[in-house]
């Protein structure tokens, strides 16, 4: 008798507990299809697993933002398209153009009415590996990365409300964002997480580098970049691996890592741009830069986070004489001053031979081709 009561009491809460719970998610269900949080919210198409060129690794996707081809098509329209700036002139390709090797030819770039930023644009190019974007690396994503040229007043100067009001007026898109996300309501993540997938896809690898270290292709580097390679990977010649890493199954480039190579740095060693220290405040990385990729270095110039060389002679000169002396020097750099100048040329004929053709599918869609401009020369 005992037992029965309690099993009815125990049927009875189970009964009223699926009302309570049923009734909760009948009620907020409207509000929750209009305003779900950003990382609740994917794609609805069918996942795509990008694949990479020779030499590179897998690229790492948000568990919140699995790339589809709706969302890469959407962004890689997004990323060339000037709509998002206030005066309709620049687009992200403005300052990262393809031909450029996804950077542009300016010391530092130029956005709406010609307004110039502090910094060198860096390359889009293999920025899906990154795990910090910005030469200081002060956000922790594309998709957060993607906010910031936007409003920034020096580069697209939109608020990001405004930005997303021009979309939605625009059928064409909302009709792409219809079949990328499953609803026709713009909202800025969508926005961003659509570009972040398209620039996943901008990858750079299969260079001659790449077939002759990891295709075994022995054809593929002339002799002097081959030794170019070996003064690279030696600590005792170059040494340049130690920062821009050259691992066994794929190279990046970079460690990811910071460092004051002392660019900007006055005669008495006084910086004029802090890198790094401004987002940490740690002594560490007073005057510390992110290490870029060196893929398509060739393409890029001009040179470091303030582009203040025209070349890449001018860049490697800047090792040989050790950097710019200021307190917070890397402890990896020093005077290369031994190397030869056959050896010299060596290393320049690697950074060659680290330039592949891009594929058609990350340039612009063609509807949009005539409207890249580079917004500086
Ligand atoms: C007016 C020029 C300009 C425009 C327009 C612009 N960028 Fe940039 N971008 C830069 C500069 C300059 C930096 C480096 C700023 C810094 O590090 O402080 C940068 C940094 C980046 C980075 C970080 C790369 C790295 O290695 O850390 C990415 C990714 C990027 N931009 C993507 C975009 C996207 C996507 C858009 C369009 C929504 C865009 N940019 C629009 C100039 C521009
Ligand atoms: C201590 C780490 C470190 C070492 C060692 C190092 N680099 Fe760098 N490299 C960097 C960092 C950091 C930057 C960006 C610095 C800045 O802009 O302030 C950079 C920038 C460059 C650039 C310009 C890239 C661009 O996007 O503008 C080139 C080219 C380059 N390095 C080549 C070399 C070569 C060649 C060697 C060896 C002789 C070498 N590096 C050794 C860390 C390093």
């Amino acid at each position: 008798m005992r037992i029965l009561r309690i099993t009815f009491v125990a049927f009875f809460i189970l009964i009223a507990a699926a009302l309570i719970l049923t009734a909760g998610r009948l009620n907020t269900a409207p509000a929750l299809a209009a305003d779900q949080p950003a990382a609740a919210l994917k794609p609805i198409g069918k996942p795509v697993a990008i694949t990479v060129p020779l030499g590179l690794p897998p690229v790492p996707i948000p568990a919140d933002n699995p790339p589809t081809a709706e969302t890469i098509a959407l962004g890689r329209r997004l990323y060339y398209d000037p709509i998002l700036s206030a005066d309709n002139t620049i687009s992200c390709a403005s300052c990262h153009g393809a031909e450029t090797g996804f950077t542009d030819r300016g010391s530092v770039s130029t956005g709406v009415g010609g307004k110039k930023g502090a910094r060198h644009s860096p390359t889009v190019l293999n920025s899906a590996y990154s795990d910090l974007q910005f030469w200081d690396g002060r956000a922790p994503s594309l998709e957060e990365q993607a906010k910031g040229p936007i409003i920034n007043p020096v580069e697209m100067a939109t608020a990001h409300d405004a930005a997303v009001a021009r979309l939605q007026a625009d059928p064409k898109y909302v009709a792409l964002f219809k079949q990328a996300w499953g609803t026709d309501r713009i909202t800025i993540d969508r926005v961003v997480k659509s570009i972040a997938s398209f620039e996943r896809t901008v990858l750079c690898g299969n260079s001659p580098f790449d077939r002759f270290y990891y295709g075994h292709d022995k054809k593929a580097l002339s002799a002097s970049a081959q030794r170019g390679l070996k003064l690279f990977l030696d600590p005792k010649k170059g040494d340049c691996a130690s920062c821009h890493t050259i691992g066994e199954k794929y190279a990046l480039f970079t460690d990811n890592k910071f460092h004051n190579l002392g660019i900007g740095a006055d005669i008495e060693g006084k910086l004029n741009d802090l890198g790094r220290y401004d987002q940490t405040k740690n002594d560490a990385d007073y005057g510390a830069f992110k290490t870029p990729t060196l893929r398509a270095i060739a393409l890029r110039a001009p040179y470091m986070h303030d582009g203040s060389f025209p070349t890449l002679n001018d860049a490697l000169s800047h090792y040989i004489g050790g950097g710019n002396a200021n307190p917070h020097l890397d402890k990896k750099i020093h005077a290369l001053d031994f190397l030869t100048f056959d050896e010299r040329a060596d290393i320049l004929a690697f950074m060659d031979s680290l330039t592949a053709p891009l594929p058609t599918e990350i340039g612009p869609p063609p509807d949009l081709a005539k409207a890249q401009k580079p917004a500086t020369k």
